[in-house]
Formats: structure tokens, sequence, C-alpha cells
């Protein structure tokens, strides 16, 4: 286990905005943990906004700044079909009478954001009304174009990160941090500090100026600060960084699948309005693939018989698309009915490395302790996608392991898995792939936390077989 340090910040050029009102500088970071920070005093920073995050995968929290009284800055990663900011919170679990829940009209994640390389990592969030300014909300202004911060100044970052124990705090944190020389980062990170968007920060030497993560030997995690930088015109703190925490994910504990071993399963390419995306799912008629509701789009198409799936191998098979049928009682504010079939615009020819794979009975249980099996190309660590399929083996757990960390488990139309003593489970891009338990698809990816620990969440696809069958039956094999 080693502790790795790694602060990233992007500073981005204004473009074209020349309006003075305008944000001119944005910087980000991101990070898992802020160690040996410290509540702030309440409302002692009023331009931090919680942001609340309905995303493909799952519900997570970013946090952003107020700039204007009708936007807010974060990351373009936390973009997310719904959105909901809090303004002039301190503990974000109460309902402070000093809070304003808005919700996100529209977000603009910068043109030129790169998932995978975390460049311009920037989004605005046009706020569907004004906030009010009150003594608890007030917007902050941006630093001037191309200012820069001198190192051996201090800056702030806060957050409702999470603590060391890995529990999200309810509190406003915040650590003090000192600018580096951009020589420290570019030692540290050859491959990824660029020093004319980038700020380096933090003293390594000092424990509690650092983000650390925990990584498995085997698994290279890395971890980012999402961040904005601060005008000089607050009074007191001359520059500030202020952050919000964001925890990445993975497919913990899982290896190389062998290839084709899992013939049914289904790589989902899917175009949404913002960002592309991909899913997991399976092949349970040569026409239809089983997958998770969230995982719509405005196109879709699936890949079969993949191992790898950046290669063209011989194997595989893309097929578009045809009709997309999302359980009519899918909520995506609670993930409930979280299924969705797909139908092809052709059918799959059946070889050694497609296959389908079958359901279990209507109202079919499976008991605690049961081995399953999960397979996907999700994240492996932070950034990094696997190109070849993983799998995993995670066994069912009792539905109180679940009811208690997620409010919204339903024991009837979903099932808990992973234990939380193990580090495997399933993350970002495993979604809408099978659960397989006795060589039957008992179960769909549907979501678990923000940090990947297990146990997870899948819808239980014994509770729709009739829904499944009646609406493949409507497209007879040949239609
Ligand atoms: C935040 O509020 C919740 C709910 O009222 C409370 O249980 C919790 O202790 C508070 N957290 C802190 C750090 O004060």
């Amino acid at each position: 286990m080693q502790p790795l340090l790694l602060l990233l910040a992007f500073l981005l050029p204004p473009g074209a905005g020349t309006e003075p009102s305008q944000p001119r500088i944005f910087q980000s970071f991101l990070s898992e943990e802020i160690i040996g920070g410290r509540e702030v005093k309440p409302h002692s920073r009023p331009y931090m906004a919680f942001v609340r995050v309905l995303a493909t995968e799952r519900t997570w929290r970013c946090g952003g700044v107020l700039v204007q009284r009708d936007f807010v800055l974060t990351a373009a990663h936390c973009w997310g079909r719904s959105i909901t900011v809090t303004l002039g919170a301190h503990n974000i679990t109460k309902q402070e009478r000093t809070q304003q829940v808005i919700k996100v009209k529209r977000a603009i994640p910068h043109p030129a954001y790169n998932p995978r390389m975390h460049i311009n990592d920037i989004m605005l969030l046009q706020l569907e009304r004004k906030a009010k300014k009150t003594k608890y909300v007030k917007p902050l202004s941006l630093p001037r174009h191309k200012a820069r911060v001198k190192p051996g100044q201090v800056c702030s970052v806060a957050g409702w990160g999470q603590d060391q124990q890995r529990n999200l705090v309810d509190t406003l944190q915040e650590v003090q941090l000192r600018v580096q020389e951009d020589e420290e980062c570019e030692s540290r990170f050859p491959k990824n500090y660029i020093r004319q968007t980038q700020i380096c920060a933090g003293d390594p030497k000092e424990k509690k100026a650092s983000f650390k993560v925990r990584i498995p030997a085997s698994m290279q995690l890395l971890l980012f600060l999402v961040a904005l930088l601060l005008p000089p015109r607050t009074e007191a703190e001359n520059t500030e960084i202020n952050a919000r925490c964001f925890l990445p994910g993975k497919i913990i504990g899982g290896r190389e699948a062998r290839p084709h071993a899992h013939p049914y399963m289904a790589y989902l390419q899917i175009q949404t309005p913002v960002l592309p995306t991909t899913c997991g799912g399976f092949l349970v008629r040569e026409d239809f693939v089983l997958t998770a509701a969230h995982c719509q789009g405005s196109s879709i198409t699936v890949k079969l018989g993949a191992h790898n799936i950046r290669r063209q191998e011989r194997t595989q098979q893309s097929i578009g698309v045809r009709r997309a049928f999302r359980h009519p009682g899918y909520d995506p504010q609670n993930n409930q009915n979280d299924i969705m079939l797909l139908q092809l615009q052709r059918r799959a020819r059946k070889t050694r490395a497609v296959r389908t794979l079958g359901l279990p009975q209507s109202q079919g249980r499976l008991r605690p302790g049961t081995q399953c099996m999960v397979a996907g190309w999700g994240l492996v660590s932070l950034n990094r996608r696997t190109e070849k399929l993983q799998e995993a083996q995670l066994r069912v757990q009792q539905d109180r392991a679940c009811s208690r960390r997620f409010r919204t488990y339903n024991s009837q139309t979903q099932i808990c898995v992973g234990s939380s003593r193990e580090r495997k489970s399933v993350f970002k891009g495993d979604s809408g792939g099978p659960l397989v338990c006795n060589g039957v698809g008992w179960g769909i990816v549907s979501y678990g936390n923000d940090v990947g620990t297990p146990p997870a969440v899948f819808t239980r696809v014994s509770s729709f077989i009739p829904w499944i069958k009646r609406t493949m039956r409507r497209f007879k094999q040949s239609d």
C-alpha cells in the first residue's frame, strides 16, 4: 500500500468571452479525501455550492462555486441527467433555514473536456432561477485572465468530501495548501502536469496538505481534486483555491476474463446529448439485449463477441439498436425499476463468442451467500478504462446490508451484492452488465456508492420476468 499524491489543476483561457462579468480563468481539481482538514466556521464560505448529480451510473455529490446569482462553476465530470445545487449550506444532511436548493436548467461542460485525461474538466451550471443573495449565499468573482498564484502562497480548499475513514462528511471542511513550484509537479507527474493550465499545490512533506488514496499494489489509482481558483478580491485571503471532493471508481479485485468465457456480454456505446458513455448488457435472445434503464441514450450501438473492445476482433458483431424499451416504472431519482430491453436491428449470429444467457424464473430468489460472477469493461481505476473484459466473483448479501447504506434500496426488486469485507465490486462503466449465478442472469448492475466500495445494488431480474416476456413477445424474432 502506497499513498499517492497527485494534484491536477486546470486553468482555462476564456475563449471569446470578453464581458467583464464573465468568468475568465477557471481551474479545477479533483481529490479524494481531505487529510488534516477541519470544519469551517459555518457560512464563512457563502459561495460554496453543494452539487447533487444524478448521472448515468448513480447519484453522486460534487462541489461548486457560485460565480453569478444564476451560475455555478464545477467540474465537467460532474455532468448528469439531473443536477440540483444547494447554496447556503453548512451541514448538508440538515434542512438548514439558510439553504437554497435550486435545480440546474442547463449544464454546459467545456467543449474540449476530455474525460479520459481529465483535461478541461470544467462546467458551468445555469440555475433555473437566480439565487437570493443573503449573508449565507454570495457569488464569488473569478480571478483576472492569466492571473497566477505564486509558489509559497497559501490557499484553502473546502468541500464536503470524505474523511480518512472514507465516511462522507456532513459539514463543510477545509484544508490549507501551499502553492508549489511547477517543477515539483513536473517531476512527480511528468506525463500529466501542464504548467500553463495547472497549478501545483500541496507540500508533499506535510501530511495535512496532501490528498491521498490507498492503492492496492496491483492497481494504479489516480486521484484528483476539483477546485476552483478564487479571486484576490476576497478579503483576508489573497488567493484561494476552493475545492470539492469527488471520488473516482474502479472494478475492485477483478481479473481479466478468459477471452469469450462470457459470450452473452454486450458492450454498449451510448450517445447522449452531452457526452458519449458506455454500459454493459447481455444477450437474452438473438435480437434482444437486457441492460439498465439508466443506460439510455439518443442512439446505442451494441458490440457482441468482444474481448478487447479497442480491437477489431473477428469474433465481434456490431449491431445498432432498433428500439429501446425502458421499463415504464423506471424512476431516475431513486433507481427503481432500472431495467431496459434493447431490440437489435438484426439478429445476432450465434457463434462460439456470441450466445444468449438464460433468465431466472419469475419471483425466484437467491440465497445470501450465493457466489455469482460479474463482468464488465468498466473502470479498473480512476481514469483507467479497461480494454479487456474483467470479471469478479461476488457474493449475494442480506438485504439489510444494502438497506442500511442506500435509502432507496428495495428488496422486492433489487439484489444486494458484494461483501463490504472484500475489496471487490463493480463501478462506473459496469452498469447494465449481468450478475450471473448458477449460469443464469439474475441481476443487472444498477448502482453503488460514490467510492465503488461494496455492496452494490443490482436490479432483480426475476421480478421483471413477465415484463421481459411480454415485451419480447410483441416483437417476434422476424420482426
Ligand atoms: C449534521 O446533521 C445531522 C442531522 O441533523 C446530524 O445527525 C449530524 O450530527 C450533523 N453533523 C455534524 C458534524 O454536526
